[in-house]
C-alpha cells in the first residue's frame, strides 16, 4: 500500500458508546438510555451507563490514541452533556469536559474531527417528536451554535451527523435503534430532517467558524446482484437507492432519487421534497463509513422488490458482515465519478468485530481484524492509485465500547478493554495501523 505523505491517520469513537451515562455530571438523558432500558431492546439489557468510563478517563485515553501513532482523533459530543433538555439551559460541567478533552488533544499533537451528532438524542427532545418534527433542524442549529461558540476557536473540522441512514431507516424503519419506532412514513420524514438539520448546521459553522473545514459522514452499503438476472440488477439498484442514493443525492444532487420517490409512494406524504435542495451547500468534504456490502435477488413480495442473500464460504466478521474490500474500493471511484469529484473524502469509519482471546503478555492477537484492516487499506491505497482523493482514514474503533443493540458483546476497538476493571490493551491490530501511520511499512 501506499499513501500520500500528508495523509490524516485517525482513530473514532462517540460520547454514548465510550463515556459513560454520568448524571452526576449533570448530563441530561438521552434516548438510549431509554431504549437500552426497555427490555428486549439490547442484548442483556446493556446500557451505556458507564461503558469505557471515559468522561473520567479521558487523559489516559488521549495518550493511547497518541501511543498509536495517528494524528487525528474523531469524537463527538453529547448534545444532553452540554444542553441536558437539548434546547435552553447549557450544562457548563459538559462544556468545560469538551474544553478540556480538546485542549489534551491539541497539548498531545492530535487534531480534534468533532462529530456534533452520533445518535443521543436528547430524550425530552425525542418528547417532542425527535428526529420526526420539523423543529429539529432549528434545534441542531441552536446546539450547533453552542458547541462552534465554546470550541470553534481550537476545532477546525466538524462533521454535522453520522450516518443519516441510521438515524432515521434504522432506528424509526426497522426498530433496531432508538427509539425503535416502525412507521416508514416516520423514517422518511427523519431522514429527511437529518438532510434540513444538516444544511442548518452548515449554514452556522461558516458563520462563525470562517476557517473550518466542515461536512456529513454518511455509512455507505454498495449492492450487487446475486446474478445475471435483469430482476436481480433491479433489485440491487433499489438496494443502493435505499441504503445510499437516498442521501448521497440530496447532498451532492439537491434532490431525491427519481426512482426511490416512485417506489416509496406513499410512504412520503407530508414531506416537503423540494426544500431537500438545502442540503447540497457546499461541503469541504465528505466523510464515508464503510464496513460490508450487500447482494441482492428481486423479491415480488417485499416493499423494496429484493431480498439480501448471504454469501456462504466466505469469510465474515462477528456481526455477520460479509468481509468485502473491493466494493470499498468502487465505491469510491463512484462517489468521485458520480458525486463528488475532486471533494476531499475521509474514510471517517472502517473496521471489524471479532471474538478477541484475552491479552497474552500484554497484547491481544486479533489475527482476524489484523487482516481486514490490511485489505481494506489496501482497497483505500488502490482507489486513491486510480484518482479517488481519499485524504484521511479513521479506525472505527479507538477501543471496544458499547456497541449499540449489540451490548458490548462486539468487540471493535484497535485497543482492547476489560469492562470490569477498565484496563486497556493494546491488539495486534492496534501496533499494525501505528506501523503503517508512522510509516513502517511505506
Ligand atoms: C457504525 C456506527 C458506529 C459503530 C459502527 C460499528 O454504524 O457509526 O457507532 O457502531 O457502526
Amino acid at each position: 500500500m501506499h499513501f500520500p505523505k500528508d495523509f490524516i491517520w485517525g482513530t473514532a469513537t462517540s460520547s454514548y458508546q465510550i463515556e459513560g451515562e454520568t448524571p452526576e455530571a449533570g448530563r441530561g438523558e438521552c434516548i438510549w438510555g431509554h431504549f437500552a432500558r426497555t427490555p428486549g431492546k439490547v442484548i442483556n439489557g446493556e446500557t451505556g451507563q458507564v461503558a469505557c468510563d471515559h468522561y473520567y478517563r479521558y487523559k489516559d485515553d488521549v495518550a493511547l490514541i497518541k501511543s498509536l501513532g495517528v494524528s487525528a482523533y474523531r469524537f463527538s459530543v453529547s448534545w444532553p452533556r452540554v444542553i441536558p433538555q437539548g434546547i435552553g439551559a447549557l450544562n457548563p460541567a459538559g462544556l468545560d469536559f469538551y474544553s478540556r478533552l480538546v485542549d489534551e488533544l491539541l497539548t498531545s499533537g492530535i487534531t480534534p474531527y468533532l462529530t456534533l451528532y452520533h445518535w443521543d438524542l436528547p430524550w425530552t427532545l425525542q418528547e417532542k417528536g425527535g428526529w420526526v418534527n420539523p423543529d429539529i433542524a432549528k434545534w441542531f442549529a441552536d446546539y450547533t451554535a453552542v458547541m462552534t461558540d465554546s470550541l470553534g476557536d481550537r476545532v477546525k473540522h466538524w462533521i454535522t451527523i453520522n450516518e443519516p441512514w441510521c438515524v432515521s431507516i434504522l432506528s424509526h424503519m426497522l426498530g433496531i435503534h432508538a427509539p425503535g419506532l416502525k412507521d416508514p412514513n416516520m423514517a422518511f420524514k427523519a431522514a429527511h430532517h437529518t438532510h434540513m438539520a444538516h444544511a442548518a448546521a452548515m449554514g452556522v459553522i461558516r458563520q462563525t467558524v470562517p476557517d473550518a473545514k466542515a461536512g456529513i459522514t454518511l455509512n455507505v452499503t454498495p449492492a450487487y446482484p446475486a446474478s445475471d438476472d435483469p430482476k436481480d440488477a433491479q433489485a440491487a439498484a433499489y438496494q443502493d437507492g435505499f441504503a445510499n442514493r437516498w442521501f448521497l443525492d440530496p447532498i451532492f444532487k439537491g434532490k431525491y432519487p427519481a426512482d426511490m420517490v416512485e417506489l416509496y409512494g406513499e410512504a412520503l406524504n407530508g414531506i416537503d421534497l423540494d426544500e431537500v435542495s438545502a442540503a447540497a451547500a457546499p461541503q469541504d468534504f465528505i466523510g464515508i463509513n464503510y464496513y460490508t456490502r450487500s447482494v441482492m435477488k428481486w423479491n415480488d413480495e417485499s416493499p423494496l422488490k429484493g431480498e439480501s442473500v448471504t454469501q456462504t464460504g466466505v469469510p465474515h466478521t462477528a456481526m455477520g458482515w460479509e468481509v468485502y474490500p473491493d466494493a470499498l474500493e468502487s465505491f469510491l471511484l463512484r462517489l468521485q465519478r458520480e458525486y463528488s469529484g475532486d471533494l476531499p473524502i475521509f474514510i471517517t469509519e472502517n473496521g471489524a468485530a471479532y471474538e478477541d482471546p484475552a491479552p497474552v503478555n500484554g497484547v491481544v492477537e486479533d489475527p482476524q481484524r489484523v487482516e481486514y484492516y490490511r485489505l481494506h487499506l489496501t482497497a483505500i491505497s488502490n482507489a486513491i492509485a486510480q484518482g479517488a482523493p481519499v485524504k484521511g482514514y479513521f479506525a472505527w474503533s479507538l477501543m471496544d465500547n458499547y456497541e449499540w443493540a449489540e451490548g458490548y458483546a462486539k468487540r471493535f476497538g484497535l485497543v482492547h478493554v476489560d469492562f470490569a476493571t477498565q484496563q486497556r490493551t493494546l491488539k495486534r491490530s492496534a501496533i499494525q495501523l501505528r506501523d503503517i501511520a508512522t510509516g513502517v511499512f511505506a
